[in-house]
């Protein structure tokens, strides 16, 4: 639109609207409102999305395990799960945020979630160690996956305590410590792919299609759904692009 001197008019909230253009919907209905607790990023847009797809995921393991008699292996897809559901809410917390007090808050509880998320995670898997006692180890696609899914969390875990806690001590200054966040950002978003993947081959392990029968289908359909619903709210302003 023309002004009056001539000169095309551009109004300042559009222009930052479209700086924090997701890939698909509207700005407006994943920025954090000013006022508007942190909770409410659980459930905006298309955080809803996602959240069917994680719980139905999280359904579909539970009640494969739930609907067998219990044994001590019976944690690892218990707690594997459960740590996947916390990831998905640590990072839709954090996606919405805009001003530096509701970053600071977000990244406190994308924190505290992921911390009892990796708990979780190192809990399975030494109970899917034990379990395995005197059994050949890492020998299924599930496995090999898993173990790379492992040790991908703790090496992304261990960058983003660095980056936001000690930028200083390790890395020579803050602003070190902030050019990496896209890399973090990145690579999150990447570990929660192959964290679905691993549990898509978890349905081809031989216990699984021996005794649980988790359909790979139902969990390809929960995870498409996960993807959709964070790959949506993802702003490419924050991945540098
Ligand atoms: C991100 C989630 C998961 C990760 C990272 C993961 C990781 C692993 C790892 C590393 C092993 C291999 C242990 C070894 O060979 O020494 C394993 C085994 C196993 N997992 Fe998972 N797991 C996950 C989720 C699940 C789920 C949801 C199920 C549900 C069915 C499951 C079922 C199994 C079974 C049956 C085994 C034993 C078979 C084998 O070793 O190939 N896992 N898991």
């Amino acid at each position: 639109m023309a002004s009056a001197t001539g000169i095309p008019e551009q109004h300042p909230t559009t222009v930052e609207a479209r700086e924090d253009e997701p890939l698909l919907g509207t700005p407006g209905a994943v920025t954090q409102k000013e006022g508007v607790g942190i909770h409410h990023n659980l459930i905006t847009g298309t955080a809803t999305v996602a959240q069917a797809g994680i719980w139905i995921l999280v359904a579909l393991v539970w009640s494969g395990i739930f609907s067998h008699p219990l044994i001590f292996f019976s944690a690892h897809p218990l707690l594997n799960s459960s740590a996947i559901l916390l990831q998905v809410q640590a990072i839709l917390t954090l996606q919405p945020t805009a001003t530096p007090k509701q970053k600071r808050i977000g990244t406190r509880v994308h924190f505290s979630l992921l911390a009892i998320s990796n708990l979780s995670f190192i809990a399975a898997l030494t109970i899917i160690e034990i379990n395995k006692g005197d059994h050949p180890r890492f020998t299924s696609v599930h496995a090999i996956l898993g173990l790379v899914t492992y040790i991908l969390i703790a090496l992304q875990a261990s960058v983003g305590i660095i980056q936001y806690f000690f930028p200083s001590q390790i890395l020579g200054s803050v602003e070190r410590g902030k050019k990496i966040y896209k890399y973090h950002r990145l690579f999150g978003y990447f570990l929660l792919v192959l964290e679905l993947a691993t549990v898509a081959a978890a349905t081809q392990t031989t216990y699984n299609q021996a005794v649980l029968g988790i359909q790979l289908w139902a969990v390809l359909v929960a995870s498409v759904l996960v993807i959709l619903g964070v790959g949506a709210r993802i702003k490419k302003h924050k991945l540098g692009f």
